[in-house]
């Protein structure tokens, strides 16, 4: 029973430890601070946008695949459109011009890096390769 203090010490220190991101949060309001995304208006996605926010990037990846690995280049939407595979002449082109406002500020907000794509794939209105 000597140890009882020692424990729970321990405890309470733990506890402070563990709970840190939300009273951060809660003390400097910066989970109230979500980034404004400029979204296309009036304009339908290629997939649901429930599933985008998602899935995206699961998506690319397999647009990729199927233009790299087996040539097929269109797709067709659950509501039944179709579509160029295309990041950059669809996605970036038709709805998402402004990379920097749409897929960067949500990247950089939850720490993602996929600015590795735009070595490679051009994205219209962002010409200068953006730091990574
Ligand atoms: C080293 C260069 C390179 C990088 C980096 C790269 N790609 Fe690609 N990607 C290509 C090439 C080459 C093709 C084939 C283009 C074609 O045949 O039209 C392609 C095709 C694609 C396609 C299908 C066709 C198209 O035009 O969109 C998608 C989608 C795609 N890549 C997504 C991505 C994503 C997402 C990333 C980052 C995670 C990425 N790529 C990074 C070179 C690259
Ligand atoms: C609302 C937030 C949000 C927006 C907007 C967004 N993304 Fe993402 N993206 C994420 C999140 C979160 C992840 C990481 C998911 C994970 O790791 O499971 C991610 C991951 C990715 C990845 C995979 C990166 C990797 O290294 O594995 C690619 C590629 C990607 N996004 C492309 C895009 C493109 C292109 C756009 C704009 C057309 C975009 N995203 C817009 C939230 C977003």
């Amino acid at each position: 029973m000597r140890d009882q203090p020692i424990i729970l010490a321990g405890l309470a220190v733990f506890l402070v430890i563990a709970s840190f991101p939300f009273w951060y949060n809660a003390a400097t309001l910066r989970a109230a601070a979500r980034p404004a995304l400029q979204l296309p208006p009036g304009k339908q996605c290629v997939a649901p946008v429930k599933y985008m926010k998602a899935y995206h990037m699961r998506m690319l990846d397999s647009w990729r695949d199927q233009v790299v690995r087996t040539g097929v280049r269109r797709y067709t939407s659950p509501g039944g459109k179709t579509y160029d595979i295309s990041l950059t002449g669809t996605c970036l082109s038709q709805c998402h011009q402004d990379r920097a406002k749409f897929c960067d500020r949500c990247h950089s907000y939850v720490g993602v890096r996929a600015a590795y794509c735009w070595d490679c794939h051009n994205s219209p209105g962002n010409a200068v390769r953006t730091a990574r």
